[in-house]
């Protein structure tokens, strides 16, 4: 780089930078988990589609194109779902409902969780939209995920779950394994940059770099969020994002969210 750019810039550009390669690796590691899934998929619609050219009575027709469509909805759900990592770039923050959000993100790894025989549990209380960049916030959440799912060799459980804190007003994410635990004295570090317990990329070539949770905490910075780490040795861990809640302003409210225990009524009030 030229010696004429201020330090700040160069910093400036090298984040930006490191940024975007962050995004690409992610994207790069789903890549592998959503081909898997996409032939999967293509199976099912070659086999129905040659039952349906096979049996030419009505029944079976709209049998197979039934089964044809629902695999072909699923492959647009995952198509979507990295489309929208792909192209989302900026890191704008908007309005966004996590729930679907997590949705999203659960059918990229979905066939990942079986293959590791983990079942994975939400549990959605009615929340108002967060202030979130989703695709940083996606990344978050996956990021997570892969950490529970290798805390959990022999398989386990992950609950998911979305609650509204109305005193701090936030959103509360937590996502909860039934994995190995974190050592009190490891806990500390865990956020730091490189730091590992694993001694490499697992079998579906991921984890082992440090870099994960590092830059969790960095996205929930920029969030003017909130990570926090519950984890007890043999019992499991909890990660919990605190997020804010976004703006109630009347022109971005297009689904009235019913909070528990406000009369539905009350959201449709002329504003
Ligand atoms: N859910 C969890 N259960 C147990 N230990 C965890 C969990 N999440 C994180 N850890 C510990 O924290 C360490 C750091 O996690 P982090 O995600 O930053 O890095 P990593 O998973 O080792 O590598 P990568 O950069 O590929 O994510 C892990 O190596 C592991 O020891
Ligand atoms: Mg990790």
């Amino acid at each position: 780089m030229d010696d004429s750019v201020s330090l700040d810039r160069k910093l400036e550009m090298l984040e930006a930078e490191l940024r975007h390669s962050r995004r690409m690796a992610a994207l790069g590691e789903l890549v592998g988990t959503t081909t898997h899934e996409f032939n999967n998929i293509l199976t099912t619609i070659i086999n129905y589609a040659k039952l349906g050219l096979r049996h030419k009575d009505e029944a079976s027709r709209d049998k197979a194109l039934a089964k044809i469509l629902a695999a072909a909805e699923r492959a647009e759900k995952i198509t979507n779902g990295v489309l929208g990592i792909a192209r989302n770039r900026g890191s704008e923050r908007v309005a966004t409902d996590l729930a679907k959000l997590i949705e999203s993100s659960l059918v990229l790894i979905e066939r990942e969780m079986q293959k590791y025989r983990i079942a994975v549990e939400v549990q959605f209380e009615p929340v108002p939209q967060a202030l979130v960049c989703g695709n940083e916030i996606q990344q978050v959440l996956l990021n997570l995920l892969t950490n529970a799912r290798q805390a959990m060799p022999r398989g386990g459980r992950i609950l998911i779950r979305l609650v509204h804190d109305t005193a701090a007003n936030t959103v509360d994410l937590s996502i909860r394994d039934s994995g190995v635990g974190i050592p009190p004295e490891v806990l500390p570090k865990i956020f730091d940059r490189y730091f590992s317990t694993k001694s490499g990329p697992d079998a579906s070539g991921k984890g082992g770099t440090g870099v994960g949770l590092a830059t969790c905490r960095e996205i929930l910075e920029a969030h003017h969020g909130k990570i926090r780490v519950e984890s007890s040795v043999g019992v499991g861990t909890a990660f919990t994002l605190k997020l804010p809640v976004a703006p109630q302003e009347a022109s971005t409210v297009h689904i009235p969210v019913p909070k528990l225990g406000v009369p539905t009524a009350s959201a449709t009030s002329a504003g």
